[in-house]
């Protein structure tokens, strides 16, 4: 009996605060520090469909119309997704095969957290199509095991990601600190310096940077403390306090990716002129007016505010150039589309991008 498809759309979230780094054990994606980020709104996004049915003959997953090997992929995360996948069917007591299609709206692999997006899409609408009914921290968990930050984008506006202190991971999901509207004067300026796929994977960094790096060894107390710290600066919508948290933060991630070994080394010359011009602002305003952060790849994200929006385009503009500059502002986590958007054909439960050929 062939299921219904359902589908959804998520979105990725910048961390201001950023996870780097796991805990080592054999539960996926259990991270040393707390963690806290922006979800972000549908500028940048994943839609993804999914169909569960008897009528499949194997499991499927397309991600941008590529084929993913699910039992043979060097993916790590299409093999924690395979891995999920027979945990939820064993869970819903189901043996129906999926068929799954993600489409992502940005460059994928580009440190522009397209797998938080992805992750966060799917965890979102996988459950669902097998017919389980869970809550946003069920699902937060759920997205977790795919990608980590994932579980982040399950909720909307400021979103915390305890580290949680349990060997089996069941107490390290997202929780929302505010919503959207609590603080709807932040924007994002996302600075496109290279959509180029990044060399070394966050996998392999969240392993190699805690087993090589001797700055690393400071670095979860601080980012811990950093959480604190900006809990208490969003509550009083203190927007410098923000800005300089953030800044530190992102140079501290960096610094300890450059000391792994071998090193790990995502910003470029473009990356850090941005650095530079962000700087010069901040001390042309008199106030931090701008904040840049950085994750795993070049391209940067200006956090900032509606007044000063304007500006910061601007100056990420001098440096990278009017189309390569978008700006998001933040969103209300995943939700269900209707079925003209399907990417499934309905028939025969096949990529409609397929069935069309
Ligand atoms: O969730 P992962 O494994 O793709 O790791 C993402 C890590 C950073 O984006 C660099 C930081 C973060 O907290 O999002």
């Amino acid at each position: 009996m062939a299921g219904k498809v359902v589908t959804a759309i998520g979105t990725p979230n910048i961390a201001l605060v950023k996870y780097w780094g796991r805990r080592s054990g054999a539960v996926a994606n259990l991270p040393t520090n707390s963690s806290l980020s922006i979800t972000l709104d549908e500028t940048l996004h994943t839609k993804t469909s999914v169909v569960a049915s008897r009528d499949l003959a194997r499991d499927t997953l397309y991600i941008n119309r590529e084929l993913q090997d699910l039992e043979k992929t060097t993916d790590e995360k299409v093999a924690f997704t395979k891995k999920l996948l027979d945990e939820l069917r064993a869970v819903a007591r189901t043996d129906e095969k999926v068929s799954i299609v993600s489409e992502n709206a940005f460059p994928t692999g580009a440190g522009l957290a397209s797998s938080a997006s992805g992750a966060a899409t799917l965890g979102f609408i996988l459950p669902r199509a097998l017919g389980l009914d869970l809550d946003t921290q069920q699902l937060s968990t759920i997205a977790r095991k795919i990608s980590g930050s994932a579980c982040r984008s399950m909720f909307g506006g400021f979103v915390v990601w305890e580290r949680g202190t349990k060997p089996d991971g069941s107490d390290s999901f997202a929780r929302s600190l505010v919503g959207p509207d609590y603080w709807p004067e932040i924007v994002d300026v996302i600075t496109l310096v290279s959509s180029g796929r990044k060399r070394v994977s966050s996998s392999e960094g969240h392993t190699r940077t805690p087993q090589t790096s001797s700055l690393y060894a400071v670095r979860p107390a601080i980012a811990e403390e950093r959480v604190g710290a900006l809990i208490d600066a969003i509550q009083r919508r203190d927007f410098p306090k923000l800005a300089e948290i953030t800044m530190k933060d992102s140079n501290s991630l960096h610094a300890t990716m450059l000391d792994t070994y071998p090193p790990i080394m995502h910003l470029t010359d473009v990356s850090r002129a941005i650095i530079d011009a962000i700087n010069e602002l901040n001390a042309r305003e008199g106030e931090l007016i701008a904040a840049y952060t950085f994750d795993a790849g070049p391209n940067a994200q200006i956090i900032t505010l509606e007044r000063h929006r304007q500006k910061v385009i601007d100056t990420a503009r001098s440096i990278v150039g009017k189309d390569n500059v978008l700006v998001a502002k933040q969103g209300a986590g995943p939700r269900l589309l209707g079925e003209s958007e399907s990417l499934i054909d309905e028939g025969k439960l096949i990529h409609k991008y397929l069935a069309q050929l």
